[in-house]
C-alpha cells in the first residue's frame, strides 16, 4: 500500500497533506473548518507553517491526517522543501471570486512537481463557492483544468461548510 509514512501495528496510518495556493484563498479556514469546525471572518495571513492532525475513519481503519498550512505570501513562507517533505496529498486552492488566484494554479502545480513525488494525490479546490454573486471562475473552467492536469476537483466553502469534509476525505481515501 503506497503512501503511509508511519504504521503502528498495521492499524494506524499517518498521512501528511499540504495546502497550497495564493494568499487569502481560504487555506487556513478550510483547515480550521475541517479540523475544528471553525471559521474566522477576520483571519490573518499565515506566517510560516502550521499543521493540525485530524482523524478520519476509512474502511473501519483510523487514519490520521496531518494537514500542513503555510503562507500564500512569498515573504511569509518557511523553507519550501521542508514543507513538502513526506507529503502524500495536496490541495491546490484558488478563490472562485478571484481569477488571479486561479491563474496561479499552474505555478503552484509546478512547485509541487519540483518538490514532491509525482505519486502525490492532488486535488484542485475552488473555494468560496458561497460567493456565487461575484463568481469570477466558472465551474467548467475549474473542471477542465483539473482534467488537463489529472487532478481531482471540487468547489468548497469554508464559510458555509460545503464540501470541506468531502474534499479532504476524497484525498485521504485515495491515498489510503
Ligand atoms: P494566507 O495565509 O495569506 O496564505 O491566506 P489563506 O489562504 O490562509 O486565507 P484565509 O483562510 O486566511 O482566508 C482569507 C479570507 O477569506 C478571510 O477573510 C476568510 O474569512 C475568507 N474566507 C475563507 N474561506 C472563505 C469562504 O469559503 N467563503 C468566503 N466568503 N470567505 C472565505
Ligand atoms: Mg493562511
Amino acid at each position: 500500500m503506497g503512501g503511509h509514512e508511519e504504521e503502528a501495528g498495521g492499524e494506524e496510518y499517518l498521512f501528511k497533506i499540504v495546502l497550497i495556493g495564493d494568499s487569502a484563498v481560504g487555506k487556513s479556514n478550510l483547515l480550521s473548518r475541517f479540523a475544528r469546525n471553525e471559521f474566522d471572518t477576520n483571519s490573518k495571513a499565515t506566517i510560516g507553517v502550521e499543521f493540525q492532525t485530524q482523524c478520519v475513519e476509512i474502511d473501519g481503519k483510523e487514519i490520521k491526517a496531518q494537514i500542513w498550512d503555510t503562507a500564500g505570501q512569498e515573504r511569509f513562507r518557511a523553507v519550501t522543501s521542508a514543507y513538502y517533505r513526506g507529503a502524500v496529498g495536496a490541495l491546490i486552492v484558488y478563490d472562485i471570486s478571484r481569477r488571479s488566484s486561479f491563474d496561479s494554479v499552474k505555478r503552484w502545480l509546478d512547485e509541487l512537481t519540483t518538490q514532491c513525488d509525482t505519486t502525490v494525490t492532488r486535488m484542485l479546490v475552488g473555494n468560496k463557492c458561497d460567493l456565487e454573486n461575484i463568481r469570477d471562475v466558472s465551474v467548467e473552467e475549474g473542471k477542465s483544468l483539473a482534467e488537463e492536469e489529472g487532478l481531482f476537483f471540487m468547489e468548497t466553502s469554508a464559510l458555509d461548510s460545503t464540501n470541506v469534509q468531502a474534499a479532504f476525505e476524497i484525498v485521504i481515501g485515495e491515498i489510503y
